[in-house]
């Protein structure tokens, strides 16, 4: 046996670590990481929006985890919640008795959440906080002899049975048997609330419909797209009409993403249920949570024999909690809710500033608070004929060379990680932490203003160069 100490853990030269990654893991995503630039990042440590690489550089990170990093890199009142649950030996692990830091979080989680939505099921992943959602509903649903999903196409909702079953972005369904059989789920296109009347219609038979609930996400978040106004009041009211219930997935937006606690904020309306995953954890801990009503939860687990039929050994761990609780105050004391509304403002004028000096490249901007895009004008471009020739099955489509060659180009030349979903690639997401500040806005938008004056062909080709072992099939 060869095992490695954790001391050597920590310090394993990058070359080697990716070895391992290699050989233990994921090879494919090892060479994903190469194609972008980023498998020779090698971290020493991270605070705040700040990645501190060994040799000394300074990585701004616009992509926060993919929107996990809410207060931030080892944000100092994150460790200290830390450690005051090692310090006072609080018990993690607890399913016999209930723990008071689950009563405690699922108060603070009511306390930010609209009434009626006051009921917390606590899981470790946004996936299984889907699951949550779609089985509650089921429960109450299902006796009533529904037994249909509507989803939205170019949904995300997460790569777990149930979830992957109206997950219909991109090919993340490809090889699996559904966990809800696909003649089970209908998706109209998103934000077309008369293609959802015309589905409960078509589902309907002497006045009753078979479809349990609309999944929906409040900004369909592989291609950070906001609905139009008014659209999530709407879509609930004409649940609540036809007696569907209305499940809002705030795995992505929610946690003060959007510039207030949940994005379905932004309207006057609340959902059946909603869940919540992400940057709830404080960029420390893996949790989910799916909330409901009292009266929603009761109709479907309301007995002592019932109330354990969904359940998970691993969901609401005590010190997952209490850094939950923490992240969720530092968050208010913090101002952090209001300040990205503020910040998203700016971020987006000058990302429409930037798209105006860019008019032939950026198509559109996108987004609230601390989700924003660009979604760019690929096609139209000479580069996008040059990325296309290469025909190399790694690069999949000029769209996936040119999205690939923007964020590599942002990395290399500006120290800004960016990242895009493989369900939307002409389009480029930022996703900071919410302590994020002005100037590093600025850092970001200017090195984007650079490389795209430098255009998308210069861009292009040093992708293609840099990946030259690969399109040759070396
Ligand atoms: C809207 C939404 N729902 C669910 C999920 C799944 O979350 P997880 O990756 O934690 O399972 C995601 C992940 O990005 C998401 O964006």
């Amino acid at each position: 046996m060869d095992l490695l100490t954790l001391d050597e853990a920590l310090d394993l030269p990058q070359a080697r670590a990716n070895e391992l990654f290699a050989a233990h893991l994921n090879r494919y995503l090892l060479r994903a990481f190469e194609i972008l630039g980023y498998s020779e990042m090698d971290i020493a440590g991270a605070e705040g929006v700040v990645i501190h690489l060994r040799d000394g550089r300074e990585i701004l990170d616009f992509s926060g985890g993919i929107g996990i990093c809410g207060v931030g890199h080892n944000h100092p009142r994150v460790l200290a919640a830390e450690r005051k649950c090692q310090e006072r030996k609080v018990i993690d692990l607890m399913r016999v008795a209930p723990h008071r830091l689950q009563g405690a979080l699922a108060h603070n989680i009511a306390q930010c959440l609209p009434d009626p939505l006051d009921v917390s099921f606590f899981t470790v992943s946004g996936a299984e906080a889907v699951e949550g959602a779609m089985k509650l509903c089921e429960r109450i649903q299902g006796p009533k002899g529904k037994t249909k999903f509507i989803a939205m196409q170019g949904a995300f909702h997460g790569k777990l049975h149930g979830s992957l079953s109206v997950t219909t972005a991109s090919r993340f369904q490809s090889g699996f048997i559904m966990g809800i059989p696909q003649e089970n789920v209908i998706t109209v296109p998103y934000g077309d609330l008369e293609a959802v009347r015309a589905a409960i219609a078509a589902e309907t038979r002497d006045g009753v419909n078979s479809i349990v609930a609309v999944i929906v996400e409040p900004i369909r978040g592989e291609a950070c797209e906001v609905p139009p106004e008014g659209y999530l009041t709407e879509l609930a009211q004409l649940c609540r009409d036809n007696d569907v219930m209305s499940i809002f997935d705030e795995v992505k937006t929610g946690m003060g993403r959007t510039g207030k606690f949940v994005a379905f904020q932004h309207e006057d309306v609340v959902p059946d249920v909603t869940t919540l995953a992400k940057s709830l954890g404080g960029a420390k801990r893996a949790i989910g949570a799916m909330v409901t009503s009292q009266e929603n939860w009761e109709k479907a687990y309301g007995s002592v024999r019932d109330c354990t039929i969904h359940s998970t050994g691993f969901g609401g761990l005590g010190s997952t909690m209490a850094i939950a609780l923490e992240t969720i105050n530092i968050m208010h004391e913090e101002g952090l809710i209001d300040r990205c509304a503020e910040l998203g403002e700016y971020f987006g004028g000058r990302l429409r500033a930037l798209q105006e000096k860019h008019p032939k490249t950026v198509a559109e901007v996108r987004g609230r608070g601390l989700f924003q895009a660009l979604r760019f004008r690929f096609k139209e471009t000479f580069a996008a004929k040059v990325a296309g020739i290469t025909g190399n099955e790694i690069f999949r489509s000029y769209q996936s060379v040119m999205i690939g060659a923007l964020n590599r180009e942002l990395y290399q030349r500006h120290n800004v990680l960016t990242h895009f979903q493989p369900g939307a690639l002409d389009v480029m997401h930022f996703m900071p932490p919410l302590i994020v500040t002005e100037a590093q806005i600025d850092q970001v938008v200017d090195g984007l203003d650079d490389v795209l004056t430098r255009g998308m062909t210069d861009a292009t080709v040093r992708f293609i160069t840099a990946n030259a072992r690969r399109v040759l099939r070396l």
